[in-house]
């Protein structure tokens, strides 16, 4: 039977892992997977997370089964850290999941199955696995326009343009913050605009917040969900703790679903448990137990949060560090829209066949479409990237 299987190319951005991997130059810069990493090039485990990690293996008294749904003192504690003071409303409805991915499918499986015509528009460009992951579940996709290479900035006025086609019932997918793969978020101006096209022709957002904290600071990074729960009555939120926790491989995430009301919330609520079971059947534990543990505990939160403006300011910092480095190394060129965005990525604004080059003559590694990830800068390899960079243009 197998050998009917077509071999299928890897995933465009986990494959530049291996390939950096396996790179023996010593002065290969990876700007590849989103992955944190620090001023030495390595993503360390977060100390409050290995606290957390202590005090889980010290007092954890069993291993067995705690349902589809995960661990809910997690559910409670993620819910407020996204919806803040709206986490009380019984219109909320929220359930672990195996990271942010395992959210979105489930979430995909869910509107499915509640309305098999609906159509969901996703930003163009977008994270490279939202249309795999999402279209797979059998639901048909769209894109909206989003951003402009030439101009590098937002194409808003196309945006809700496309958005006005919409059909009623359609679902709308947004970035929370962090927009990946650009780097270049809508102000809260633009939110509120979105929010008043969604109320009119009553499309469902789903908001993907999986860098919640990277951008400004927790509250802010939730701007775009806290809004839009007053606005319209149903609504899609997955969130991810593989960044902000730094629990890439723990799988850490969650979806809610608001709903118009408590016992529709319910329902909807039943029917992700279901698909849940039969597809992964509950989920990991480990990293979740710690988020909760974290969220709980006033010193280990507080040491998570200086852990999180830490690894949030150094973004900031390379950004700058880059556009410098880069207004030596290649004077006659524009690369001021680096500073203009926020969060893990940007686009570096350079071909595909330059991004080839890149990696082949500088062993310097980024996904296709010149998205970098900011954290991949170290003052160290800077003036060396710069350098590269100029080599191609
Ligand atoms: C990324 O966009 O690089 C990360 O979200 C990792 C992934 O799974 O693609």
């Amino acid at each position: 039977m197998f050998e009917r299987l077509e071999p299928k190319p890897a995933d465009a951005i986990l494959k530049l892992i291996g390939e950096y991997k396996n790179d023996p130059r010593a002065e290969k810069v990876d700007l590849g997977v989103g992955v944190y990493r620090n001023a030495a090039g390595d993503t360390p485990i977060l100390n409050s997370v290995k606290k957390a990690e202590h005090w889980l293996v010290g007092t954890q008294s069993s291993k067995a089964y705690l349902g589809s749904r995960g661990d809910i003192a997690f559910c409670d504690a993620i819910q407020k850290l996204v919806f803040g003071a709206a986490a009380s409303d019984g219109r909320i409805t929220t359930l672990q999941s195996p990271g942010g991915s395992g959210a979105l499918r489930v979430a995909a499986e869910v509107v499915r199955i509640a309305n098999p015509e609906v159509c969901l528009w996703m930003s163009d460009p977008t994270w490279n696995n939202h249309a795999p992951l999402l279209g797979e579940a059998g639901i048909k996709l769209q894109s909206y326009p989003y951003y402009d290479l030439d101009s590098h900035s937002i194409r808003f006025d196309a945006m809700l343009e496309s958005l006005q086609k919409a059909a009623t019932g359609d679902i709308v997918l947004l970035h929370g913050c962090c927009h990946n793969p650009t780097g270049m978020d809508l102000s809260p101006a633009q939110w509120n605009q979105v929010a008043d096209v969604a109320a009119a022709r009553q499309l469902v957002p789903f908001v993907d917040l999986a860098y919640q904290g990277f951008s400004e600071n927790l509250d802010d990074d939730a701007y775009g969900v806290r809004m839009l729960i007053e606005r319209v009555p149903e609504m899609i939120v997955t969130q991810s703790c593989s960044k902000n926790f730094g629990l890439y491989r723990d799988r850490v995430g969650a979806l809610s679903f608001i709903a118009a009301d408590e016992v529709t919330a319910n329902t909807t609520l039943s029917q992700a448990l279901s698909t849940v079971r039969t597809m992964y059947s509950l989920p990991p534990d480990h990293g979740a137990a710690i988020v909760s543990h974290i969220l709980g505990d006033p010193a280990l939160r507080h040491e998570w949060l200086e852990e999180l403006v830490g690894m949030r300011d150094r973004l900031k910092e390379m950004r700058q560090l880059l556009v410098s480095a880069l207004s030596d190394a290649a004077p006659d060129h524009d690369f001021s829209h680096v500073l203009r965005t926020t969060g893990m990525f940007c686009y570096l604004g350079v071909t595909a066949e330059q991004v080839e080059r890149l990696k082949g003559e500088r062993g310097v590694y980024m996904v296709g479409s010149s998205r970098i990830n900011v954290c991949g800068i170290t003052s160290g390899n800077v003036e060396y990237l710069a350098q590269s960079i100029a080599s191609v243009l």
